[in-house]
């Protein structure tokens, strides 16, 4: 086997990592065009804006959808569904993007992060379970990069303690739990739609997002939250209240550009196919890192099915099996071979200065004040201690031809040497 390329041997890799994959950009533009020449610049719950939310709602076989602006609005509408307010408590994993956490802490909740599973970087429902506290208002879950929790454990905890859960399913767009789509087996399901194929989110529109529910009562929740004005509203309304306050309802407007999900709808009609290919890809480097010491890939559920992929592929890397080297002297060495690898993925959330230390939000108080006891380091040892052992490679739907086997032969070629890095 030939020097490594770090010490100034030849490149294991020579094909450049790319997307081949064509994206469907004359299809979205025609739709968009068409939008425009029909005067459709914001419209919502009629045309096409319809058409998306009722063909997403098919897809996933859920009872209700909304689109909405972005992911972060979904979110915030879910929790507002769930009737979160001051001096409640979101379980929320430490490690996941932001967005998924910050509306809540804006409705004057209190986040409580829990510990991943090191195995799946998923929300460990045993950790979970041993935060809740009276104030305990919801559950969110991340489907982190298209990886699935255990959604089992996760709904047993729910039902056991009465405490509804959100399923953040920004990155995993068509995947599964024992048959059903991600998304429809929690109270809310909340999809962000941000990004541009092929790296955006699974199905994107740029600046995108949609809701789901199964329950009615939480579907008008939503729609009196941040659906000012949408057509025919208030017919729905079977809350009398809500129908009396139509259609401005709150005054919030969170719904989507119908440009955006013009986008998404395209996006849509393609997402099994690219999420097949993709997990094609990322099983043949699956299979190839049996034979790999070192580095294991995220541990899958029997009931899983995984998909959307956002992120890249994750995997784990093992630093006692190849004699202590560090995970960074190790993915240096594959950086230099033409590996396209990362380390960690997203910050820890907990550790963020806003979540570790605390802030005063409103001036006088509010949820990340007070009493509030922060994250200082150590808070999730767990966590804590896979994030610098996290390694990220692209997936791709279409690689460039023989990418990926030198990608395996790079990972073979440092791992028998990693000697000659220690
Ligand atoms: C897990 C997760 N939740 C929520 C969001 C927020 O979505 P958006 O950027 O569309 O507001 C993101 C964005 O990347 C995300 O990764």
């Amino acid at each position: 086997m030939s020097t490594l390329a770090i010490h100034g041997g030849p490149r294991a890799v020579t094909v450049e990592p790319k997307e081949c994959w064509p994206a469907p950009k004359e299809e979205i533009k025609a739709l968009v065009c068409r939008l425009i020449d029909e005067g459709v610049w914001s419209k919502a719950g009629a045309g096409l804006a319809l058409e998306f939310e009722n063909a997403f709602r098919d897809y996933l076989g859920a009872g209700y959808c909304l689109s909405q602006h972005n992911g972060t609005s979904t979110l915030w509408s879910a929790y507002y569904a769930l009737g979160l307010g001051p001096g409640d408590e979101v379980l929320h994993p430490g490690y996941t993007w932001i967005c998924s956490i910050s509306p809540a802490i804006h409705m004057g909740a209190r986040p409580v992060f829990c510990e991943i599973d090191p195995q799946t970087l998923c929300i460990d429902p045993a950790d979970l379970e041993k935060r809740i506290t009276p104030r305990t208002k919801v559950i969110n879950v991340v489907h982190l990069y298209g990886n699935v929790c255990d959604m089992d454990a996760i709904m047993h905890i729910s039902r056991k303690h009465g405490i509804p859960v959100i399923e953040d399913a920004s990155h995993c767009h068509g995947a599964e739990w024992d048959g059903r789509k991600l998304g429809t087996i929690g109270d809310v399901g909340a999809f962000s739609m941000q990004g541009e194929p092929p790296g955006g989110k699974p199905i994107c529109g740029g600046e995108a997002g949609a809701v789901v529910t199964n329950r009615r009562e939480l579907y008008e929740r939503i729609l009196f939250f941040c659906h000012l004005n949408r057509a025919g509203m208030a017919a729905e309304f079977t809350d009398e209240t809500f129908h009396a306050m139509a259609p401005t309802n709150l005054g919030l407007k969170f719904r989507a550009h119908p440009w955006a999900l013009a986008a998404c709808l395209v996006m849509l009609g393609s997402l099994d196919e690219r999420n097949a290919k993709r997990a094609a890809y990322r099983h043949k480097i699956e299979r190839g890192l049996e034979e790999i010491e070192g580095i294991t890939p995220l541990r899958q559920y029997p009931k899983a099915k995984p998909a959307g992929f956002y992120g890249g592929m994750h995997m784990i890397y093992h630093p006692e099996e190849l004699g202590g080297l560090s995970a960074d002297a190790f993915v240096a060495a594959l950086h230099a071979e033409g590996v396209a690898m990362t380390q960690r993925g997203f910050e820890l959330t907990h550790r963020l200065k806003l979540f570790a230390e605390g802030y005063d939000l409103y001036g006088k108080g509010g949820p990340l004040a007070g009493d509030y006891a922060g994250y200082p380091a150590g808070s999730l040892p767990v966590t804590e201690e896979v994030h610098p052992r996290i390694l990220v490679m692209p997936t791709y739907i279409e690689e460039n031809p023989g990418y990926s086997d030198q990608v395996l032969e790079a990972l073979k070629k440092v791992t028998a040497r990693y000697r000659d890095l220690l």
